[in-house]
C-alpha cells in the first residue's frame, strides 16, 4: 500500500474546506489543508458573509439613528454622524477574530495548514508552493470568485466587485449596481443606508433569481419604498470611467434606445464562478461541466478515484452553510461512514431589512410538480411584530395538497434568517403543515406567524 503524507488533503480553507479538514481530523485521519490566502476562512470569512454582515448591521443601526426611526419609541438622537473608518475597522476586527478562530481550531484538531496554492501532479499528489505533498484522499474545496462582466473593467476604485464594495472609503453619491441578486441587494442596501443614491440594473424582469415569485415582487416594492431605484429588464452595455466618474450605458434587455447613468461607484454583482484555474485538473483527467463546475455523485466523489469535491466549485446553491454541511459529509464518507446532505432543504437568506428567506420549493416550482395548498400570514397581524412596529413581510407555506407535507417555506421579516431554521427542521423531519399548526409556539413572537401560516394552509388561521 502506498505510503502517503496524509490520509486527507483538502484544497481550500473556506467554510467547505476548513470544516471538512476539522471533521476528518476529528475522525482520526491525518489531515492537511492547503490555502493560498494569508488567512483561513475562505471567501465567507474574509470577503463574503462576515464583512458584509458587519456592514449590514452597522449601517442598519446608523440609518435607524440618523433617520429618526427611533423617535416614535421616545429615543431622540441629535447630530448623528458617520465615522466610516471606524465602521470598516470594527468589521475588520470581526473578520480577524473569526479567521483567527479557524486557525485556532486547526491547531486544536491537529490539521496542518499548508500555505500556498495547490496544483495536482497526479490523483494523489499536489504541489503546494513548490512542495510535493501526497494524500490518499484529496478534497477540492476551492470555492468561487466574482463573475466578470465582459467589457467592464473592475478597478476596485470606481468600478468595484463585492470585495471592493466592502472597502469603499467614502460614501458614494450615486452607486449603480449591476445585477439585482443577493450581493447587489445586500451591498446596495449598505451604501444606500449610509447615504448613497442606489440604482440597481437587473437584466431580467425581477430581482432575486431563484426566490419565490411573490417574494421577489413584494420585496422589490419594499426596496423601492426604501429609496432604491430598480431598473428591471435592463442590460448594461458598457461602463467608461474618467476622473473617478463612471458613465454606465444601459438599454432595455429586449433591445431599444440606450441611456446613460452617471455614477461615482459601480458594483458588478452578476454571479460567481467556480475556482478551478491553476488546479491542473488536466493532470488527473477531471473534466468540468458546461458551467465550469466539478461534478460529483451524492457522496461528493468525482470521477477520479480518491478525489472529492464540495462547496461553491460543485453544482448547487453557492452558500456557506451548504459548503459546511458538504464538508462534514465528505469527511465522514472518506472515513467510511455515510455522510449525506439533503440538497432539497438548504435555506437561503438575504440579510437586507427586512430579511428574505426561503427553504424548499418556490410556489411556481411546487405547482409545476404537483397539486399544492398555500397558506400565508402577514406580520401586520402578528402581535410581536405590531408591538415592535416591525410589520413588513409575511410567511408563506406551500404544502402538497394530498399529503399535506410541507414543500417550501418563504419568509420576509426582520427575523426571517433566524425563523427559517424552524421551517428547515420541520421539512427535514417530513412535517405536514398540520404538524406545524399544532406545535405550540411561544407568545408573543414572530415565530407565531409560521404557525398561523400553517393554520392558513389548513384554512383556519386565528388572527386573520
Ligand atoms: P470559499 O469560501 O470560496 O473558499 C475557497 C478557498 O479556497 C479560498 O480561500 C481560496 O483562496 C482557496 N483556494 C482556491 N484555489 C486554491 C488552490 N489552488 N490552492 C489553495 N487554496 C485555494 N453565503 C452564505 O451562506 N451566507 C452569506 O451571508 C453569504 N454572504 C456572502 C457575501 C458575499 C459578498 C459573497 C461574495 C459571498 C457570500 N456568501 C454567503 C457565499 C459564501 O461566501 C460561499 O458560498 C462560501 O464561502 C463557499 O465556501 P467554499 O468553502 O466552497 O469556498
Ligand atoms: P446572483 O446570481 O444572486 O444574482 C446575479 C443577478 O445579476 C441576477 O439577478 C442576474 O439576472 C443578474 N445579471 C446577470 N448578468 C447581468 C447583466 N449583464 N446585467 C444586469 N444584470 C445581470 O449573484 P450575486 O448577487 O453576484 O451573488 C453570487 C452568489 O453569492 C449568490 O448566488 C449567493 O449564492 C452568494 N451570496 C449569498 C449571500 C447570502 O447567502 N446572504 C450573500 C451574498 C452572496
Amino acid at each position: 500500500m502506498a505510503d502517503y503524507d496524509y490520509d486527507v488533503l483538502v484544497i481550500g480553507a473556506g467554510p467547505g474546506g476548513y470544516v471538512a479538514a476539522i471533521r476528518a481530523a476529528q475522525l482520526g485521519l491525518r489531515t492537511a489543508c492547503a490555502e493560498s490566502r494569508e488567512t483561513l476562512g475562505g471567501t465567507c470569512l474574509n470577503v463574503g458573509c462576515i464583512p458584509s454582515k458587519a456592514l449590514l448591521h452597522a449601517s442598519e443601526i446608523y440609518e435607524e439613528a440618523k433617520g429618526g426611526h427611533l423617535t416614535k419609541f421616545g429615543i431622540d438622537f441629535q447630530g448623528v454622524t458617520l465615522n466610516l473608518d471606524q465602521m470598516h475597522a470594527e468589521k475588520a476586527k470581526a473578520v480577524k477574530e473569526l479567521t483567527g478562530g479557524v486557525e485556532f481550531l486547526f491547531k486544536k484538531n491537529k490539521v496542518t495548514w499548508l500555505k500556498g496554492k495547490a496544483a495536482f501532479q497526479d490523483a494523489h499528489t499536489v504541489d503546494v508552493a513548490g512542495q510535493k505533498v501526497t494524500a490518499k484522499n484529496i478534497v477540492i474545496a476551492t470555492g468561487s470568485s466574482v463573475m466578470p462582466l465582459p467589457g467592464v473593467t473592475v478597478d476596485q476604485k470606481t468600478v468595484v466587485d463585492s470585495t471592493g464594495a466592502l472597502e469603499i472609503p467614502k460614501v458614494p453619491e450615486h452607486m449603480v449596481v449591476i445585477g439585482g441578486g443577493v450581493i447587489g441587494l445586500e451591498l446596495g442596501s449598505v451604501w444606500r443606508r449610509l447615504g448613497a443614491k442606489v440604482t440597481v440594473v437587473e437584466f431580467v424582469d425581477q430581482i432575486l433569481p431563484g426566490f419565490d415569485g411573490e417574494v421577489r415582487r413584494e420585496t422589490a416594492k419594499l426596496f423601492k419604498k426604501q429609496g432604491m431605484e430598480l431598473k428591471l429588464s435592463t442590460k448594461v452595455t458598457g461602463v467608461t470611467v474618467a476622473d473617478g466618474v463612471a458613465t454606465v450605458t444601459v438599454e432595455p434587455a429586449a433591445g431599444g434606445a440606450s441611456e446613460t447613468l452617471t455614477a461615482d461607484a459601480v458594483l458588478v454583482s452578476i454571479g460567481r464562478k467556480a475556482n478551478v484555474d491553476g488546479l491542473n485538473l488536466e493532470a488527473i483527467g477531471l473534466e468540468l461541466n458546461k458551467r465550469g463546475q466539478i461534478e460529483t455523485d451524492h457522496s461528493f466523489r468525482t470521477k477520479v478515484d480518491g478525489v472529492w469535491a464540495i462547496g461553491d466549485c460543485i453544482p448547487g446553491l453557492m452558500l456557506a452553510h451548504k459548503a459546511e454541511d458538504e464538508g462534514v459529509a465528505v469527511a465522514e464518507n472518506i472515513a467510511g461512514q455515510t455522510g449525506i446532505v439533503n440538497e432539497d432543504v438548504i435555506p437561503s437568506v438575504v440579510y437586507t431589512m427586512p430579511e428574505i428567506a426561503g427553504v424548499g420549493l418556490t410556489e411556481e416550482a411546487a405547482r409545476d410538480k404537483t397539486e399544492i395548498k398555500v397558506g400565508k400570514f402577514p406580520f401586520a397581524a402578528n402581535s410581536r411584530a405590531k408591538t415592535n412596529r416591525d410589520t413588513d413581510g409575511f410567511v408563506k407555506i406551500i404544502a402538497d395538497a394530498k399529503t399535506d407535507r410541507v414543500l417550501g417555506v418563504w419568509i420576509v421579516s426582520s427575523l426571517a434568517g433566524t425563523l427559517i431554521a424552524e421551517a428547515a427542521i420541520a421539512m427535514e423531519f417530513g412535517a405536514t403543515s398540520e404538524d406545524i399548526a399544532y406545535t405550540c409556539h411561544a407568545h408573543p413572537t414572530h415565530a407565531e406567524a409560521i404557525k398561523e401560516a400553517a393554520m392558513a394552509v389548513q384554512g383556519k388561521p386565528i388572527h386573520i
